[in-house]
Protein backbone atom coordinates (compact mmCIF):
# COMPACT_ATOMS: atom_id res chain seq x y z
CA UNK A 1 0.00 0.00 0.00
CA UNK A 2 2.47 2.52 0.56
CA UNK A 3 3.63 2.20 -2.59
CA UNK A 4 0.51 2.72 -4.26
CA UNK A 5 -1.15 5.60 -1.23
CA UNK A 6 -2.08 8.50 -3.27
CA UNK A 7 -0.75 10.84 -0.66
CA UNK A 8 -2.81 13.80 -2.22
CA UNK A 9 -6.30 11.51 -1.90
CA UNK A 10 -5.03 10.38 1.62
CA UNK A 11 -4.85 13.93 2.58
CA UNK A 12 -7.94 14.37 1.39
CA UNK A 13 -9.39 11.81 3.36
CA UNK A 14 -7.65 12.57 6.62
CA UNK A 15 -9.28 16.09 6.48
CA UNK A 16 -12.34 14.58 6.07
CA UNK A 17 -11.96 12.35 9.49
CA UNK A 18 -10.70 15.25 11.42
CA UNK A 19 -13.25 17.20 10.36
CA UNK A 20 -16.15 14.39 11.45
CA UNK A 21 -14.32 13.58 14.54
CA UNK A 22 -14.51 17.36 15.41
CA UNK A 23 -18.14 17.37 14.40
CA UNK A 24 -19.31 14.50 16.56
CA UNK A 25 -17.18 15.10 20.23
CA UNK A 26 -17.84 18.87 21.35
CA UNK A 27 -17.57 17.99 24.87
CA UNK A 28 -13.80 16.16 24.92
CA UNK A 29 -13.15 19.32 22.40
CA UNK A 30 -14.05 21.44 24.83
CA UNK A 31 -12.68 19.85 27.91
CA UNK A 32 -9.48 19.73 25.92
CA UNK A 33 -9.75 23.04 25.64
CA UNK A 34 -10.00 24.32 29.07
CA UNK A 35 -7.97 20.99 30.32
CA UNK A 36 -4.68 23.96 28.66
CA UNK A 37 -5.29 25.72 31.71
CA UNK A 38 -3.35 23.53 34.21
CA UNK A 39 -2.31 20.41 32.00
CA UNK A 40 0.64 20.62 29.55
CA UNK A 41 -0.58 20.28 26.23
CA UNK A 42 -4.19 19.72 27.71
CA UNK A 43 -3.17 16.41 29.22
CA UNK A 44 -2.55 14.46 32.17
CA UNK A 45 0.25 12.70 30.83
CA UNK A 46 2.20 13.43 27.30
CA UNK A 47 1.43 10.02 25.96
CA UNK A 48 -2.17 10.97 25.55
CA UNK A 49 -0.93 13.53 22.96
CA UNK A 50 -0.57 10.65 20.51
CA UNK A 51 -3.84 9.42 19.69
CA UNK A 52 -4.75 9.67 16.07
CA UNK A 53 -7.44 12.22 16.52
CA UNK A 54 -6.75 16.25 16.51
CA UNK A 55 -7.96 16.24 20.05
CA UNK A 56 -8.55 13.18 22.64
CA UNK A 57 -11.52 11.50 23.29
CA UNK A 58 -12.67 12.26 27.23
CA UNK A 59 -13.64 8.82 28.74
CA UNK A 60 -16.40 8.43 30.94
CA UNK A 61 -16.73 5.03 31.30
CA UNK A 62 -14.47 1.90 30.35
CA UNK A 63 -16.09 -1.35 31.10
CA UNK A 64 -15.34 -4.94 29.62
CA UNK A 65 -14.06 -4.66 26.26
CA UNK A 66 -15.85 -1.00 25.97
CA UNK A 67 -15.12 2.14 26.56
CA UNK A 68 -17.77 5.43 26.79
CA UNK A 69 -17.00 8.77 25.93
CA UNK A 70 -18.36 12.27 27.06
CA UNK A 71 -19.92 12.77 24.04
CA UNK A 72 -22.18 9.74 24.03
CA UNK A 73 -20.15 7.13 21.83
CA UNK A 74 -19.47 3.72 22.57
CA UNK A 75 -15.80 2.06 21.37
CA UNK A 76 -14.79 -1.57 20.99
CA UNK A 77 -11.76 -1.05 22.76
CA UNK A 78 -8.53 -3.30 21.22
CA UNK A 79 -6.04 -0.69 22.99
CA UNK A 80 -6.38 -1.63 26.81
CA UNK A 81 -4.32 0.89 27.98
CA UNK A 82 -1.58 -0.59 25.64
CA UNK A 83 -2.15 -3.84 27.62
CA UNK A 84 -2.96 -2.28 31.29
CA UNK A 85 -6.49 -3.63 30.43
CA UNK A 86 -5.71 -6.54 29.24
CA UNK A 87 -7.56 -8.13 31.68
CA UNK A 88 -10.61 -5.93 30.56
CA UNK A 89 -11.89 -3.31 32.31
CA UNK A 90 -13.09 -3.47 35.88
CA UNK A 91 -12.99 -7.06 35.66
CA UNK A 92 -15.74 -7.92 38.49
CA UNK A 93 -13.62 -10.16 40.74
CA UNK A 94 -10.61 -7.37 40.51
CA UNK A 95 -13.35 -4.81 41.16
CA UNK A 96 -14.47 -6.82 44.47
CA UNK A 97 -11.01 -7.59 45.45
CA UNK A 98 -9.98 -3.84 45.13
CA UNK A 99 -13.12 -2.41 46.92
CA UNK A 100 -12.85 -5.15 49.76
CA UNK A 101 -9.17 -3.94 50.30
CA UNK A 102 -9.30 -0.44 50.32
CA UNK A 103 -12.09 -0.29 52.92
CA UNK A 104 -9.46 -2.50 54.85
CA UNK A 105 -6.02 -0.44 54.37
CA UNK A 106 -4.00 0.48 50.96
CA UNK A 107 -0.14 0.77 52.62
CA UNK A 108 1.60 -0.25 55.69
CA UNK A 109 4.62 -0.58 54.43
CA UNK A 110 4.27 -4.03 55.95
CA UNK A 111 3.07 -7.91 53.69
CA UNK A 112 -0.26 -8.97 53.77
CA UNK A 113 -1.11 -12.65 53.28
CA UNK A 114 -2.13 -11.89 49.56
CA UNK A 115 1.62 -11.79 48.74
CA UNK A 116 3.01 -15.47 49.49
CA UNK A 117 0.04 -15.87 47.31
CA UNK A 118 0.66 -13.85 44.32
CA UNK A 119 4.94 -14.85 44.79
CA UNK A 120 3.90 -18.83 44.62
CA UNK A 121 1.34 -18.28 42.04
CA UNK A 122 4.17 -16.06 39.53
CA UNK A 123 6.74 -18.74 40.44
CA UNK A 124 4.19 -21.78 39.19
CA UNK A 125 3.37 -19.71 35.94
CA UNK A 126 7.23 -18.78 35.43
CA UNK A 127 9.68 -21.84 37.40
CA UNK A 128 11.48 -18.98 39.26
CA UNK A 129 11.67 -19.37 42.30
CA UNK A 130 11.62 -15.71 44.28
CA UNK A 131 9.66 -12.78 43.43
CA UNK A 132 9.56 -8.95 44.10
CA UNK A 133 6.89 -5.96 43.70
CA UNK A 134 7.28 -3.01 42.12
CA UNK A 135 4.26 -0.44 41.19
CA UNK A 136 5.51 0.09 37.33
CA UNK A 137 6.78 -2.26 34.29
CA UNK A 138 9.81 0.55 34.15
CA UNK A 139 10.54 -0.12 37.76
CA UNK A 140 10.55 -3.34 37.78
CA UNK A 141 12.93 -3.60 34.79
CA UNK A 142 14.99 -1.06 36.61
CA UNK A 143 15.59 -2.82 39.54
CA UNK A 144 16.45 -6.08 37.94
CA UNK A 145 18.84 -4.21 35.83
CA UNK A 146 20.64 -2.56 39.20
CA UNK A 147 20.40 -6.36 40.82
CA UNK A 148 21.88 -7.66 37.93
CA UNK A 149 24.72 -4.77 38.16
CA UNK A 150 25.13 -5.58 41.59
CA UNK A 151 25.80 -9.56 41.78
CA UNK A 152 27.77 -9.18 38.62
CA UNK A 153 29.88 -6.16 39.43
CA UNK A 154 29.72 -5.71 35.58
CA UNK A 155 29.04 -1.92 34.38
CA UNK A 156 26.92 -2.18 30.79
CA UNK A 157 23.89 -3.79 29.78
CA UNK A 158 22.48 -4.78 25.84
CA UNK A 159 19.23 -3.94 24.54
CA UNK A 160 17.73 -4.65 21.61
CA UNK A 161 17.36 -1.37 18.65
CA UNK A 162 14.02 -0.10 18.39
CA UNK A 163 13.12 -2.21 21.96
CA UNK A 164 10.75 -0.37 24.70
CA UNK A 165 11.26 -1.21 28.73
CA UNK A 166 9.50 2.09 29.67
CA UNK A 167 11.56 4.76 30.85
CA UNK A 168 14.65 3.00 31.79
CA UNK A 169 17.51 5.30 31.26
CA UNK A 170 20.09 2.81 29.96
CA UNK A 171 17.76 1.00 27.32
CA UNK A 172 16.91 4.64 25.64
CA UNK A 173 19.32 4.13 23.14
CA UNK A 174 18.58 3.07 18.91
CA UNK A 175 21.40 2.45 15.97
CA UNK A 176 21.19 5.43 14.48
CA UNK A 177 22.78 5.25 10.78
CA UNK A 178 24.96 2.64 12.02
CA UNK A 179 25.94 4.49 15.35
CA UNK A 180 24.55 3.57 18.69
CA UNK A 181 23.72 6.61 20.55
CA UNK A 182 20.56 8.30 22.37
CA UNK A 183 17.18 7.45 20.76
CA UNK A 184 15.76 10.50 18.54
CA UNK A 185 14.04 12.70 21.13
CA UNK A 186 15.07 11.23 24.31
CA UNK A 187 14.27 13.50 26.81
CA UNK A 188 17.38 14.97 29.46
CA UNK A 189 19.33 11.71 29.43
CA UNK A 190 21.31 12.12 32.62
CA UNK A 191 24.80 10.71 30.36
CA UNK A 192 25.31 9.52 27.01
CA UNK A 193 23.57 5.80 26.73
CA UNK A 194 26.45 4.31 25.07
CA UNK A 195 28.37 4.54 28.10
CA UNK A 196 26.00 2.77 30.00
CA UNK A 197 24.36 0.26 27.16
CA UNK A 198 25.27 -2.01 23.63
CA UNK A 199 22.41 -1.97 21.42
CA UNK A 200 22.37 -4.81 18.56
CA UNK A 201 19.83 -5.55 16.46
CA UNK A 202 17.47 -8.56 17.43
CA UNK A 203 18.25 -12.17 15.71
CA UNK A 204 21.61 -11.45 14.75
CA UNK A 205 23.84 -13.75 16.60
CA UNK A 206 26.89 -12.91 15.52
CA UNK A 207 26.49 -9.35 17.13
CA UNK A 208 25.16 -10.71 20.03
CA UNK A 209 28.36 -12.59 20.33
CA UNK A 210 30.70 -10.06 20.12
CA UNK A 211 28.84 -8.06 22.14
CA UNK A 212 29.21 -9.93 24.83
CA UNK A 213 32.55 -11.35 24.12
CA UNK A 214 34.34 -8.61 26.33
CA UNK A 215 32.58 -9.55 29.86
CA UNK A 216 31.85 -6.38 30.69
CA UNK A 217 27.50 -6.34 30.18
CA UNK A 218 26.04 -7.35 33.53
CA UNK A 219 22.32 -8.07 31.29
CA UNK A 220 20.76 -8.87 28.40
CA UNK A 221 17.23 -7.45 28.89
CA UNK A 222 14.84 -7.98 26.12
CA UNK A 223 11.37 -8.98 25.11
CA UNK A 224 11.10 -12.52 24.60
CA UNK A 225 9.65 -11.16 20.96
CA UNK A 226 10.14 -7.64 20.18
CA UNK A 227 6.24 -6.31 20.75
CA UNK A 228 7.17 -2.36 20.65
CA UNK A 229 8.18 -1.52 17.00
CA UNK A 230 5.57 -3.91 15.73
CA UNK A 231 5.61 -7.72 16.65
CA UNK A 232 8.54 -9.26 15.69
CA UNK A 233 9.50 -12.87 16.47
CA UNK A 234 12.52 -14.86 17.11
CA UNK A 235 13.77 -16.58 14.78
CA UNK A 236 14.38 -20.62 14.70
CA UNK A 237 17.02 -20.92 17.20
CA UNK A 238 17.83 -17.13 18.23
CA UNK A 239 17.03 -17.98 22.11
CA UNK A 240 18.60 -21.01 22.34
CA UNK A 241 22.06 -18.95 20.95
CA UNK A 242 21.03 -16.09 23.45
CA UNK A 243 20.68 -18.26 26.28
CA UNK A 244 23.90 -20.38 25.30
CA UNK A 245 25.66 -17.13 24.87
CA UNK A 246 24.90 -15.42 27.90
CA UNK A 247 25.54 -18.61 29.95
CA UNK A 248 28.96 -18.33 28.50
CA UNK A 249 30.30 -14.98 29.31
CA UNK A 250 28.47 -14.72 32.77
CA UNK A 251 25.77 -12.51 31.13
CA UNK A 252 22.73 -12.45 33.34
CA UNK A 253 19.26 -12.93 30.90
CA UNK A 254 16.70 -10.59 31.76
CA UNK A 255 13.12 -11.48 30.32
CA UNK A 256 10.55 -8.68 30.00
CA UNK A 257 6.99 -10.21 29.97
CA UNK A 258 4.53 -6.82 29.98
CA UNK A 259 3.65 -7.16 26.93
CA UNK A 260 4.15 -10.63 25.63
CA UNK A 261 2.09 -12.03 28.74
CA UNK A 262 -0.59 -12.13 25.70
CA UNK A 263 1.16 -15.32 24.91
CA UNK A 264 -0.24 -17.13 27.58
CA UNK A 265 -0.48 -17.27 31.80
CA UNK A 266 3.28 -17.85 32.24
CA UNK A 267 3.85 -15.16 28.83
CA UNK A 268 6.65 -17.01 26.36
CA UNK A 269 8.83 -18.04 29.30
CA UNK A 270 6.43 -20.79 29.18
CA UNK A 271 4.76 -20.93 26.04
CA UNK A 272 8.31 -21.39 24.37
CA UNK A 273 10.46 -23.28 27.49
CA UNK A 274 12.75 -20.34 28.10
CA UNK A 275 15.04 -20.42 30.81
CA UNK A 276 16.16 -16.50 32.07
CA UNK A 277 17.56 -15.45 34.88
CA UNK A 278 15.00 -12.94 35.73
CA UNK A 279 11.42 -12.35 34.62
CA UNK A 280 10.09 -8.77 34.72
CA UNK A 281 6.38 -8.14 34.41
CA UNK A 282 3.93 -5.30 34.73
CA UNK A 283 0.92 -3.28 33.21
CA UNK A 284 -2.18 -6.03 33.51
CA UNK A 285 -1.35 -8.11 36.31
CA UNK A 286 -3.18 -5.98 38.72
CA UNK A 287 -5.92 -5.02 36.65
CA UNK A 288 -5.03 -1.60 36.37
CA UNK A 289 -4.10 -0.86 39.68
CA UNK A 290 -0.42 0.00 39.43
CA UNK A 291 1.47 -3.04 39.77
CA UNK A 292 4.81 -5.24 38.63
CA UNK A 293 6.89 -7.86 39.41
CA UNK A 294 10.40 -9.31 39.02
CA UNK A 295 11.56 -12.79 39.41
CA UNK A 296 14.58 -14.84 40.11
CA UNK A 297 16.17 -18.20 40.99
CA UNK A 298 18.19 -19.59 43.66
CA UNK A 299 21.57 -18.30 42.46
CA UNK A 300 20.88 -14.79 41.84
CA UNK A 301 19.15 -14.82 45.95
CA UNK A 302 22.28 -16.34 46.89
CA UNK A 303 24.35 -13.45 45.04
CA UNK A 304 21.81 -11.21 46.27
CA UNK A 305 21.75 -11.97 50.06
CA UNK A 306 25.29 -12.48 50.11
CA UNK A 307 26.24 -8.78 48.85
CA UNK A 308 23.03 -6.77 50.00
CA UNK A 309 23.79 -4.21 52.63
CA UNK A 310 20.63 -4.46 54.25
CA UNK A 311 20.97 -1.03 56.47
CA UNK A 312 20.61 0.97 52.90
CA UNK A 313 17.67 -1.06 51.18
CA UNK A 314 15.50 1.65 51.60
CA UNK A 315 17.90 4.39 49.77
CA UNK A 316 20.22 2.46 47.36
CA UNK A 317 18.29 2.22 44.22
CA UNK A 318 15.62 -1.09 44.57
CA UNK A 319 12.59 -0.30 46.45
CA UNK A 320 9.60 2.54 45.86
CA UNK A 321 7.24 3.48 49.20
CA UNK A 322 4.17 2.15 47.76
CA UNK A 323 5.52 -1.12 46.49
CA UNK A 324 3.61 -3.96 47.80
CA UNK A 325 1.26 -2.13 48.77
CA UNK A 326 -1.69 -4.03 50.23
CA UNK A 327 -4.10 -2.93 47.55
CA UNK A 328 -1.61 -3.83 44.25
CA UNK A 329 -1.08 -7.28 46.06
CA UNK A 330 -5.16 -7.79 46.22
CA UNK A 331 -5.30 -7.03 42.84
CA UNK A 332 -2.71 -8.77 41.71
CA UNK A 333 -4.38 -11.96 43.41
CA UNK A 334 -7.66 -11.16 41.84
CA UNK A 335 -6.23 -10.60 38.43
CA UNK A 336 -4.30 -13.93 38.18
CA UNK A 337 -6.17 -16.07 39.92
CA UNK A 338 -9.39 -15.50 38.64
CA UNK A 339 -9.20 -13.13 35.55
CA UNK A 340 -5.91 -13.76 33.63
CA UNK A 341 -6.49 -17.49 33.65
CA UNK A 342 -5.93 -20.96 31.32
CA UNK A 343 -9.44 -20.40 30.56
CA UNK A 344 -9.44 -16.55 29.74
CA UNK A 345 -6.27 -16.78 27.05
CA UNK A 346 -8.45 -20.22 25.38
CA UNK A 347 -11.09 -17.56 24.53
CA UNK A 348 -9.08 -14.68 23.30
CA UNK A 349 -5.88 -16.46 21.76
CA UNK A 350 -8.56 -17.82 18.90
CA UNK A 351 -9.78 -14.39 19.13
CA UNK A 352 -6.61 -12.77 17.48
CA UNK A 353 -6.19 -15.47 15.27
CA UNK A 354 -9.73 -14.42 13.83
CA UNK A 355 -8.92 -10.79 14.44
CA UNK A 356 -5.37 -11.48 11.93
CA UNK A 357 -7.33 -14.05 9.65
CA UNK A 358 -10.06 -10.94 9.10
CA UNK A 359 -6.84 -8.67 8.46
CA UNK A 360 -5.46 -11.06 6.04
CA UNK A 361 -8.64 -11.19 3.83
CA UNK A 362 -8.63 -7.49 3.22
CA UNK A 363 -4.72 -7.83 2.31
CA UNK A 364 -5.50 -10.21 0.27
CA UNK A 365 -8.58 -8.92 -1.04
CA UNK A 366 -7.49 -5.98 -1.90
CA UNK A 367 -3.83 -7.05 -2.56
CA UNK A 368 -2.09 -4.70 -0.32
CA UNK A 369 1.65 -4.88 0.27
CA UNK A 370 1.12 -5.40 4.03
CA UNK A 371 2.12 -8.30 6.96
CA UNK A 372 -0.18 -8.81 9.42
CA UNK A 373 1.68 -10.45 12.75
CA UNK A 374 0.46 -12.35 15.94
CA UNK A 375 1.66 -13.42 19.39
CA UNK A 376 -1.07 -15.10 21.47
CA UNK A 377 -4.05 -12.60 22.14
CA UNK A 378 -2.25 -9.73 20.17
CA UNK A 379 -2.21 -9.42 16.37
CA UNK A 380 -0.59 -6.00 14.36
CA UNK A 381 -0.17 -4.91 10.50
CA UNK A 382 2.37 -3.32 9.28
CA UNK A 383 2.55 -1.52 5.39
CA UNK A 384 5.40 -3.81 4.24
CA UNK A 385 5.37 -6.66 2.57
CA UNK A 386 7.47 -8.93 4.30
CA UNK A 387 7.86 -9.28 8.16
CA UNK A 388 10.58 -7.31 9.95
CA UNK A 389 13.51 -9.30 11.05
CA UNK A 390 14.64 -6.13 13.15
CA UNK A 391 13.66 -3.01 15.10
CA UNK A 392 15.85 -1.18 12.22
CA UNK A 393 14.21 -2.62 9.81
CA UNK A 394 10.70 -2.52 11.27
CA UNK A 395 10.92 1.38 11.95
CA UNK A 396 12.01 1.91 8.34
CA UNK A 397 8.43 0.56 7.33
CA UNK A 398 6.98 3.42 9.49
CA UNK A 399 4.38 5.38 7.88
CA UNK A 400 2.76 7.66 10.20
CA UNK A 401 0.41 9.56 7.66
CA UNK A 402 -1.39 5.70 6.58
CA UNK A 403 -1.48 4.80 10.43
CA UNK A 404 -2.81 8.21 11.19
CA UNK A 405 -5.57 7.98 9.00
CA UNK A 406 -6.81 4.27 9.51
CA UNK A 407 -6.37 4.84 13.37
CA UNK A 408 -8.87 7.98 13.09
CA UNK A 409 -11.10 6.19 10.22
CA UNK A 410 -11.92 3.69 12.76
CA UNK A 411 -11.83 5.24 15.64
CA UNK A 412 -14.24 7.13 13.76
CA UNK A 413 -16.19 4.30 13.70
CA UNK A 414 -16.28 2.92 17.03
CA UNK A 415 -12.83 1.04 17.28
CA UNK A 416 -10.55 2.10 19.69
CA UNK A 417 -6.68 0.71 18.70
CA UNK A 418 -2.96 1.31 20.56
CA UNK A 419 -1.95 5.00 19.06
CA UNK A 420 1.48 3.54 18.42
CA UNK A 421 1.13 0.83 16.69
CA UNK A 422 -1.87 -0.92 14.44
CA UNK A 423 -2.05 -3.49 17.37
CA UNK A 424 -5.18 -4.76 18.77
CA UNK A 425 -5.49 -6.86 22.01
CA UNK A 426 -7.83 -9.04 22.65
CA UNK A 427 -9.06 -9.24 26.68
CA UNK A 428 -11.60 -11.54 27.68
CA UNK A 429 -14.37 -9.65 27.07
CA UNK A 430 -13.85 -8.93 23.70
CA UNK A 431 -16.37 -11.39 21.20
CA UNK A 432 -16.05 -12.59 17.99
CA UNK A 433 -18.54 -9.67 16.71
CA UNK A 434 -15.85 -6.89 17.80
CA UNK A 435 -13.28 -8.81 15.43
CA UNK A 436 -15.66 -8.83 12.83
CA UNK A 437 -16.57 -5.17 12.89
CA UNK A 438 -12.86 -4.49 13.21
CA UNK A 439 -12.35 -6.47 9.65
CA UNK A 440 -15.67 -4.50 8.82
CA UNK A 441 -14.34 -1.00 9.17
CA UNK A 442 -10.68 -1.70 8.16
CA UNK A 443 -12.22 -2.45 4.69
CA UNK A 444 -14.14 0.25 4.50
CA UNK A 445 -11.00 2.33 4.75
CA UNK A 446 -9.22 -0.05 2.39
CA UNK A 447 -11.62 0.73 -0.38
CA UNK A 448 -11.76 4.22 0.32
CA UNK A 449 -8.13 4.87 0.14
CA UNK A 450 -8.07 2.49 -3.09
CA UNK A 451 -10.54 4.24 -4.60
CA UNK A 452 -12.86 1.23 -4.90
CA UNK A 453 -15.99 2.85 -4.39
CA UNK A 454 -15.89 5.73 -7.34
CA UNK A 455 -13.01 8.25 -7.27
CA UNK A 456 -10.19 6.09 -8.89
CA UNK A 457 -6.39 6.54 -7.06
CA UNK A 458 -4.47 8.23 -9.44
CA UNK A 459 -0.53 6.64 -9.22
C1 LIG B 1 7.86 -4.39 27.22
C2 LIG B 1 7.58 -3.23 28.13
N1 LIG B 1 8.21 -3.16 29.31
C3 LIG B 1 7.98 -2.15 30.15
C4 LIG B 1 7.10 -1.15 29.84
C5 LIG B 1 6.87 -0.02 30.81
O1 LIG B 1 5.63 -0.11 31.40
P1 LIG B 1 5.13 1.07 32.35
O2 LIG B 1 4.98 2.27 31.47
O3 LIG B 1 3.85 0.58 32.89
O4 LIG B 1 6.17 1.28 33.36
C6 LIG B 1 6.43 -1.18 28.64
C7 LIG B 1 5.47 -0.12 28.27
O5 LIG B 1 4.93 -0.07 27.18
C8 LIG B 1 6.67 -2.25 27.75
O6 LIG B 1 6.07 -2.33 26.55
Amino acid sequence: MTATVDRDRLADLQAGEDELFARTHPRSRQLYEQAHVHMLDGVPMSWMTRWSSPFPVFVTAAEGARVTCVDGHEYIDFCLGDTGAMAGHSPAPAVAAIARQAAKGVTTMLPTEDSLWVASELARRFGLRYWQTALTATDANRFAVRLARHVTGRPKILVYNYCYHGSVDETIITINDGVPGPKPGNAGPPVDPTVTTKVIEWNDVAALAEALAPGDVACVLAEPAMTNIGIILPEEGYHAELRRLTCETGTLLIVDETHTICAGPGGCTRAWGLDPDMVTLGKPIGSGVPSAVYGFGRTIADRVRATWDYHATDECGVGGTLAGNALSLAAMRATLGEVLTEEAFAWTVPLAERWADGVQDVIDEYELPWVVKRLGCRAEYWPRPVPPRNGGEAAAAEDEQLDRYLHLFLLNRGILMTPFHNMALMSPQTTAADVDRHTEVLCEAVRGLKGVDGVPVSE
